[in-house]
């Protein structure tokens, strides 16, 4: 399971990419907004940092005009993916889309009955949105699972993405039920690294291996660069 960011921020893109685990980027409208700058600008400097898919969403609501603006969208760089919504003239524009060789993203997914329609259409990847259908109290992890077994069953090919996660069971759980990529956003993806155990073990080492180079009468030759 690859890890993606959901985030139109590039110093959360940049803090996040240092760690050498980063394989791509979700935005979506309102994440863009935040930023307070010119979406394609934006989308052009994300995909010029990140060394892998970065989806950027269509705000069209007739299909000709989705795909318009999935094809600019497209051209910004190579590594853009057209994020366009489970609706039907979203399904047709992706068909149209997928013809001429531009990765989608189909978002805003909360059932399989939509996923399986996604896959049809020929998208590159669906994104169930696990938070939102956790904060309606149904399951999340239960229907990306869902989606998983119906991918696995039929042998479509689209990747299953699993978005919209709040914290870092949502990410173990994704792993566990198969989804190809878990895009989060950094506040959960800095969760994903945090144990008191670590810690707390870091600090007994250097602690223990200071004294052990005073008793030496050696100055602290290693691990000065340790936070
Ligand atoms: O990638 C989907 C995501 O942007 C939605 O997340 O937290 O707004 O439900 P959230």
């Amino acid at each position: 399971m690859k890890l993606w960011l959901d985030t139109a921020n590039i110093e959360e893109i940049r803090e996040i990419d240092r760690w050498g685990v980063l394989a791509g980027v979700t935005t979506n409208p309102s994440l863009a907004a935040k930023e307070g700058v010119e979406f394609e600008a934006l989308i052009k400097e994300i995909a010029a940092e990140v060394d892998g898919p970065v989806s950027a969403e269509v705000v069209s609501g007739r299909r000709e005009s989705m795909v318009e603006e999935g094809l600019k969208l497209s051209q910004i760089a190579p590594n853009v993916v057209v994020k366009v919504p489970v609706v039907p003239e979203g399904f047709a524009a992706v068909r149209d889309l997928a013809g001429r060789g531009v990765n989608t993203n189909m978002t805003l997914c909360f059932s399989p009955a939509q996923a399986i329609l996604a896959a049809q259409a020929g998208a590159t990847y669906v994104s169930p949105f696990l938070g939102r259908v956790d904060d309606i109290s149904n399951d999340g992890i239960g229907l990306l699972s869902e989606i998983v077994e119906i991918y696995r069953v039929q042998g479509y090919r689209t990747l299953v993405l699993a978005a919209s996660l709040r914290h870092p069971q949502h990410v173990v759980d994704s792993a566990k039920a198969g989804a190809d990529v878990a895009t989060m956003p950094c506040a959960v993806f800095r969760a994903l690294v945090k144990h008191p155990l670590t810690d707390n073990g870091l600090r007994r080492f250097m602690e223990d291996w200071e004294s052990y180079q005073a008793s030496l009468g050696h100055p602290a030759a290693r691990g000065g660069d340790r936070a």
